[in-house]
């Protein structure tokens, strides 16, 4: 079983579903969360995390974090020596998506609120790997500059998914991976 696996098996979907919801655990679709938001479909977040390929150790960033599955899965694929900041733009699905993720015992993976007007969290920026798990209209910049030398972003813009890589120099590297429909990216006003 390969790590992208061995993580879907070891963080099940349904811990991160509202009780109402659980029966649509193994559903391949996305599942209402609350506050007009969802948990992403299963085969849309194994294709994410393949492309955003996580190595032990790393420091990744979790945009949408949402029901906080993402980032607990991002927490097992980088292990307790790395590290995982989820960001999230409904504070009550901050607390929600702290709870989910807590129960997996993962401290090495938080959830904080999106700060209003900033798109992921620069403060505590650079990451080796950025994960967005909400539609930008075009690709945001602040999000390419928060990337380490070396490192990769999964963002799906405008209907298509798109892997950013930046070599050591710094050049980046844009390619598209299919088509993805995803709530959209906002920006906190309040
Ligand atoms: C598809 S949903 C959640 C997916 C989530 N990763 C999961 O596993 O459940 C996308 C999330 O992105 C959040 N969001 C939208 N714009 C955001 C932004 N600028 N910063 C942080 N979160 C944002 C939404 O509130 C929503 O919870």
């Amino acid at each position: 079983m390969d790590a992208v696996a061995e993580a879907f098996r070891a963080i099940p979907r349904e811990g991160f579903l509202p009780a109402r919801m659980r029966h649509l655990a193994s559903y391949d679709g996305p599942v209402d969360i609350g506050f007009g938001q969802t948990n992403s479909q299963p085969r849309t977040v194994e294709d994410m995390l393949r492309l955003l390929d996580v190595r032990p150790g790393q420091r990744v960033l979790d945009v949408g974090a949402g029901s906080g599955w993402t980032t607990a899965l991002l927490a097992h694929l980088v292990g307790p020596t790395g590290e995982v900041v989820g960001v999230e733009i409904v504070p009550e699905l901050v607390n929600v998506g702290s709870a989910n993720v807590a129960e997996t015992q993962q401290p090495w993976a938080v959830l904080e609120q999106a700060h209003p007007g900033v798109f992921g969290l620069p403060d505590r920026g650079p990451y080796d790997r950025i994960l967005v798990s909400a539609e930008a209209r075009e690709l945001p910049d602040e999000l390419v500059e928060q990337l380490s030398p070396g490192g990769r972003l999964v963002i799906p813009v405008f209907g298509t998914m798109l892997l950013v890589v930046k070599d050591a120099d710094g050049q980046v590297e844009v390619t598209r991976h299919g088509s993805y429909r995803f709530v959209p990216l906002r920006r906190a006003l309040h």
